[in-house]
């Protein structure tokens, strides 16, 4: 029997549920709600490697985080909660000798749980440190992620691939810059870590839907050229780049000589469907192997459809490499695929 604390993005747990019922179809699983949309536990009669190994081989869409859990200590509420920690971990030596390991920790609201992420990290470091592992942040080799629920306290090992993230819950940050044009930014990054991307080994991009530009302006950043499509104007402190075209139209209204571009962004606000159509017409202007980073939105009741139909449409022209709701996507997810 394996236990794991499975994290979705708020709202779409139920769809990672389902994505999980058909991975797993053929065992017996039981699902119990953690926090309302978002994080529950998967009961499963699977082994605990073969779990994580499905999982890692087939990831779901929604579910953005997994935590195995090793063990349950039940919360008292007082210094015996991060004794009872020390001694568990200390207990657990071999799992981190020799590895760099994280400490992770997320707490439930209602936990009885009295420690912050940092109190606790600074006495499960000191141990880890006495017992051969090396405490890290950055790129650890292992992560102890701990969960306190409202009554135990869940701790479980993973490396991050394991784990899906190697932030917290997956809730991956990154630093609001100075004059950072606009919140989507974060998805391009994010995208970037995602699908393993290096977006400076590209020459030239296709940026449909760019306004207000934060994608542009990333691809910019990474060394790219870049054409920006839109009907809606971009950023005033984008206005005469040397490596940016803008394209003050609607996407149906452009056309391109063929293989202009290796890779075409797409984060319109927009139908899926219409979506899809756009970007097939301009299959054309992409040179072969190029690759597509594209954001579907999600916007009736049956995300999975939606998705199954919008990736067998494009799977026309493309392959798909990975389809994932990111920590920054909202009522959507982003595609990454590359041209046959
Ligand atoms: C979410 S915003 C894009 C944000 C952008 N990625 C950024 O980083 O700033 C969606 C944009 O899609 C544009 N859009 C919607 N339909 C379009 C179409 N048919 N052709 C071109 N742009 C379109 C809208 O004008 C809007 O500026």
């Amino acid at each position: 029997m394996t236990r794991l604390i499975c994290t979705a993005n708020r709202g779409f747990s139920v769809y990672a549920m389902e994505e999980l019922k058909r991975l797993f179809a053929g065992f017996s699983l039981q699902f119990r709600q953690l926090a309302a949309g978002e994080i529950f536990m998967m009961e499963a009669d699977t082994g605990r490697e073969e779990a994580l190994l499905a999982i890692r081989g087939r990831e779901p869409i929604f579910l953005r985080h997994v935590q195995p859990i090793d063990k349950a200590l039940p919360i008292r509420g007082n210094a015996d909660d991060l004794q009872a920690l020390s001694e568990l971990v200390r207990n657990a030596r071999l799992r981190g000798e020799g590895k760099t390991v994280a400490v992770h920790l997320r707490r439930a609201d209602g936990t009885r749980y009295p420690y912050s992420a940092a109190d606790t990290k600074a006495v499960v470091d000191a141990v880890l440190a006495e017992t051969g592992s090396e405490p890290a942040v950055q790129s650890p080799e292992l992560i102890l992620s701990l969960y306190a629920g409202e009554e135990e306290l869940y701790a479980g090992w993973g490396t991050p691939e394991e784990q899906l993230s190697d932030w917290p819950g997956g809730a991956i940050r990154f630093q609001r810059e100075e004059g950072q044009i606009s919140r989507a930014k974060f998805k391009l990054l994010e995208a970037e870590r995602a699908f393993k991307l290096h977006l400076a080994d590209f020459r030239s991009a296709l940026d449909i839907g760019a306004a207000p530009g934060g994608w542009t302006s990333l691809l910019l950043e990474r060394g790219l050229k870049v054409t920006a499509v839109d009907p809606a104007e971009l950023h005033a402190s984008l206005a005469g780049h040397p490596r940016l075209t803008y394209m003050n139209k609607n996407a149906s209204e452009v056309k391109f000589k063929p293989a202009s571009f290796d890779l075409l962004v797409c984060d319109m606000s927009w139908s899926p469907m219409l979506m899809v159509k756009l970007v097939l017409e301009l299959e054309a202007a992409l040179a072969g192997g190029a690759a597509a980073i594209i954001t579907v939105k999600l916007m009736h009741k049956k995300p999975l459809q939606t998705i199954r139909d919008v990736i067998a449409k494009l799977e026309t022209v493309f392959e798909l490499r990975k389809a994932k709701q990111l920590f920054h996507n909202r009522d959507e997810i982003t595609i990454y695929l590359v041209k046959r």
